[in-house]
């Protein structure tokens, strides 16, 4: 029986598999945040030669993969990217997913717009019927925190201050448990027009379009396309 980590491993290793060939030698790639995505980039450092370098979705991948030698580019320098690959917190058979677990969900959402394809990477834990169950993060300025937790609990959700955490770019997140998200593009497009919301973890107006996910029969790739029911 493999482990969380392990099936974590097989993924990441078949995530480097997956974009290689896709990596032309000047090619940028985006990079999430996560053990997951932690476990891609170690497995990726190997074959830094074989592209130019890489956008990072935050602080924490960026030293990681500077620490390996790949190259770490400013988003503002980067016109396109072949693709994006991070891990979630949860994905639905649409591909939709929560993110933001680890806090990240503002700058992997804008990596992830540059990219052609999002490649999500998960192990099989994460795959669910509907999303909500895992608490859904969401990024707030800081002097709106209330007035937005207020809109939230208004949703039906119950919106809980992440203690003593500050993102990546200085603000707060409120994670939000008790929400069953049946209409994530919705949902998503709700919470966002919320005066104070910097982003919410939903990832479903621009969701996954490679579901790479690791069971213990193996890693199986799931497409938009594919017939995604659990087998
Ligand atoms: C970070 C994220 C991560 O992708 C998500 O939390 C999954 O993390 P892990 O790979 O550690 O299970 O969205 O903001």
């Amino acid at each position: 029986m493999l482990t969380q980590t392990e099936l974590k491993q097989n993924v990441a290793e078949a995530a480097v598999q997956f974009v290689l060939p896709l990596l032309a030698p000047d090619a940028i790639l985006g990079v999430g945040t996560g053990s997951t995505a932690d476990l891609f980039i170690d497995a990726l450092a190997p074959h830094k030669s074989r592209f130019r370098g890489a956008a990072s979705s935050s602080e924490r991948s960026a030293a990681r993969m500077q620490a390996l030698g790949i190259q770490v580019f400013d988003l503002n320098d980067v016109q396109a990217m072949p693709v994006y690959v991070d891990g979630a917190d949860e994905v639905d058979h649409g591909l939709n997913m929560i993110k933001g677990g680890g806090g990240a969900l503002t700058r992997e959402k804008i990596v992830a717009s540059v990219a052609r394809q999002f490649v999500c990477i998960v192990d099989e834990s994460k795959l669910v019927q509907t999303l909500g169950h895992f608490p859904l993060p969401v990024e707030v300025i800081p002097m709106a925190r209330e007035v937005v937790a207020r809109r939230l609990a208004a949703l039906g959700g119950t919106p809980v201050l992440r203690s003593g955490f500050v993102t990546d770019n200085g603000c707060q997140i409120l994670d939000v448990s008790g929400l069953s998200i049946t209409a994530p593009a919705d949902m998503e497009a709700l919470i966002n027009n919320i005066p104070g919301v910097v982003s919410c973890g939903l990832f479903a107006l621009a969701g996954a379009d490679i579901l790479l996910m690791s069971t213990q029969e193996g890693v199986r790739q799931l497409g938009r396309d594919t017939e995604n029911t659990p087998s």
